[in-house]
């Protein structure tokens, strides 16, 4: 199979790594998910993983004790499996910086919001949503970035807005967010794939086919 070798890494649910696995078999993405990686064991995505027949990983903290061990174990099934591009799709553990250091530039991330608004350390899942309504913006919406040192800092490749209204709770928001991150990470992946993405500075420009 030509095009690139992708690791997503997940820690529930996966929903965004399902949209990724139906946007490759579709051929819209050339490339392939050869690894799923993840820091808990008994969560939906490695279901959803192995079910399509992708290599699944689980590197929980209990398994190796220190962080370094971990972090090593992350690289090690990086390096081996040949990866070009990391998705970050719900991973809940820290990437290290040496991690980011060698995949500069090919580690993406998507964020429940329109960064730079409710983003950053303790910004995750649900307490994204509950900030948006407690504050009562009327728009908020997803982001795709390249992943830096800075949680969530890195530049930003795509963003798409989503109003809030009045009768959404935490979950309803959520659901709508989830809808439009369903798209915009794939198409983020598929620009990648295509070498469209241009890093300039800390923002991204994305160029003709
Ligand atoms: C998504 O909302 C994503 O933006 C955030 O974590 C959630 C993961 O959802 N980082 P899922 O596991 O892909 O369903």
């Amino acid at each position: 199979m030509a095009g690139i070798k992708i690791a997503v890494l997940i820690s529930g649910g996966g929903t965004n790594l399902q949209a990724l696995i139906d946007a490759v078999e579709a051929g819209y993405i050339e490339g392939e998910i050869a690894l799923v990686i993840s820091n808990k064991k008994d969560v939906l995505g490695i279901a959803r993983a192995k079910a399509h027949g992708i290599k699944t990983i689980v590197l929980e903290k209990s398994t190796y004790g220190f962080r370094e061990k971990r972090d090593a174990a992350l690289l090690e099934a990086l390096e081996k499996n040949n990866i070009d591009l990391i998705v970050l799709a719900g991973y809940l553990a820290i990437v290290p910086d040496m991690i980011i250091q060698k995949y500069r530039n090919r580690i993406i991330n998507i964020h429940p919001s329109l960064i730079p608004s409710f983003c950053g350390d303790g910004y995750y899942g649900e307490k994204v949503h509950e900030a948006a309504l407690e504050r009562g913006v009327k728009v908020t919406g997803a982001t795709v970035h390249f992943v830096n040192e800075v949680t969530d800092g890195g530049p930003i490749i795509l963003q798409e807005a989503v109003v809030v209204d009045f009768e959404d709770d935490t979950k309803g928001l959520q659901q709508k967010v989830l809808q439009v991150e369903h798209r915009l990470l794939p198409q983020a992946v598929k620009l990648f794939a295509e070498g469209r993405l241009e890093v300039v500075g800390n923002r991204v420009k994305i160029n003709r086919e």
